[in-house]
């Protein structure tokens, strides 16, 4: 069966321009080892971006393959709508262990575009509800530049990537911007950058703090606007502030959860202890949809009295909590563990400082962004003025078409090259994905 054509034929590709897509050679994934992943005809190439950020221990992992396989002979799929099963509850046991102190409640669904979702609307009841609704003004998001939380109407609200949100405009709800620190294209250092996000926030709270819900932000680093990374003290500050104003706050750990920053979560790296945090892609360690969102007892609680008060939080997904995914999820877990897996991260981030000198000295290659094993390439058209490369160029899209005949999978962000390896990635595939990066990203810059 030609694959190739019968996708072009009935498939419609997520974040996909299909046009071009029908005209272009395309790959067909048939299996995975490992951080290799193998096509149609055996070619092999490192996943170079986790399978879009989700693969924890690698492709085909045995023990992630035995516990899907156990509980696959139990049951597949139970309801979590006046239901419980037992791997749910052990999951949720080990996540409010793993994650910051303030969270106590697991809520379940299945992507993180859910996960914030639920993360918003339980911050807007709460709010309707607390204390007898004495502060129901409470009604406002605040968001930042660039922020991206997924792709429902809720979670479009609080995103601001205009490619992606612009069209929506009139279907979304208003939300206060604040800006998020980008250092490469601010005017002074990385400090200053900090000290101008955090007061242009604080204001946002002495024009209208009454009015705020919740802050919502992708902690330590923005993932889908380009790999954007806060200079240090930053995620502390925005935490001070949101306490000094009574606002909630939530982080959105759906990218940087599960040790891609090199903590566990993002949020560890400063302490913050956020009021709700959502997580989901690596979760499963890659293998099947599932996410959480997770709260503080103090929120949960705004939610609880008799039936007929009506603050039940009525929301919930078909496949919440699936049992095959926390099979997964827990397994995963496990895994972390047995395999002191963030150590792996913490020696091979160390390694890319090394890795990544020779691509810092490529001449349109503006700025390396880097935490743990998220690592953000930017690529310049003018590298001493920091003029960004127009988005007619496709220089992104040229980069990872070339990177393909380096055996390498990996995707960009507008100008950003984005690589996200699987996290137990061994040093010699940390070199070679940066080795074919490297040389792509030459051959398609100076050759532009
Ligand atoms: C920070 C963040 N939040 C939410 C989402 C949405 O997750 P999903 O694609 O699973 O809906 C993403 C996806 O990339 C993300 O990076």
């Amino acid at each position: 069966m030609d694959y190739a054509l019968l996708d072009k034929k009935y498939v419609w590709h997520p974040f996909t321009q299909m046009q071009d897509w029908i005209k272009d050679d395309i790959v067909v994934i048939e299996r995975g080892k490992g951080v290799w992943l193998y096509d149609m005809a055996g070619k092999k190439y490192i996943d170079g971006v986790s399978s879009l950020w989700v693969t924890v221990h690698g492709h085909a992992n045995q023990a992630l393959n035995d516990a899907i396989k156990i509980q696959l002979d139990k049951i597949a799929h139970t309801t979590f709508l006046g239901l419980s099963h037992p791997l749910a509850v052990q999951l949720a046991a080990m996540l409010i262990e793993l994650t910051p102190s303030s969270l106590n409640r697991v809520f379940y669904s299945d992507n993180g575009s859910t996960s914030m979702e639920i993360a918003l609307k339980i911050a807007y009841q709460y709010w309707q509800q607390k204390d007898g609704g004495k502060q129901q003004k409470r009604t406002k998001f605040v968001t930042f530049t660039n922020a991206y939380h997924g792709d429902t109407i809720g979670s479009v609200s609080l995103g601001a990537i205009d490619l992606f949100h612009k069209i929506y405009k009139p279907l979304l709800f208003d939300t206060f911007n604040a800006p998020y620190p980008y250092p490469y294209r601010f005017n002074g250092d990385a400090e200053a950058c900090k000290d101008h996000c955090l007061q242009a926030l604080e204001q946002l709270f002495k024009n209208h703090g009454d009015e705020i819900a919740a802050v919502v932000i992708e902690p330590e680093v923005q993932g889908a606007s380009g790999m954007i990374m806060t200079p240090p003290g930053y995620m502390k500050g925005v935490e001070r502030i949101t306490r000094k104003y009574g606002a909630l706050l939530v982080v959105d750990e759906v990218a940087t959860g599960f040790g891609r920053t090199g903590y566990m979560f993002a949020s560890n790296a400063e302490q913050i202890k956020p009021d709700i945090m959502a997580v989901a892609k690596s979760i499963t360690g890659g293998y099947l949809p599932l996410a959480a969102t997770i709260t503080s007892e103090a929120v949960f609680e705004a939610f609880l009295g008799s039936y007929d008060e009506q603050k039940t939080f009525f929301h919930g997904h078909t496949y919440t909590a699936n049992p095959l995914a926390c099979a997964a999820a827990i397994a995963n877990l496990e895994l972390f563990e047995h395999n002191n897996l963030l150590h792996n991260i913490i020696d091979r981030a160390k390694q890319l400082d090394e890795l990544l000198k020779p691509m810092q000295k490529l001449d349109h290659v503006g700025d390396i962004r880097k935490k743990g094993l998220m690592i953000g390439i930017e690529l310049v058209e003018d590298k001493s003025t920091a003029k960004p490369y127009s988005w007619q160029d496709k220089i992104g899209i040229r980069v990872i078409e070339e990177a393909r005949n380096h055996n390498l999978i990996i995707r960009p962000l507008g100008n950003v090259i984005v690589l996200m390896p699987p996290l137990c990635i061994s040093a010699d595939e940390l070199a070679f994905l940066v080795d074919g990066t490297y040389k792509a990203v030459k051959t398609v810059t100076e050759r532009a």
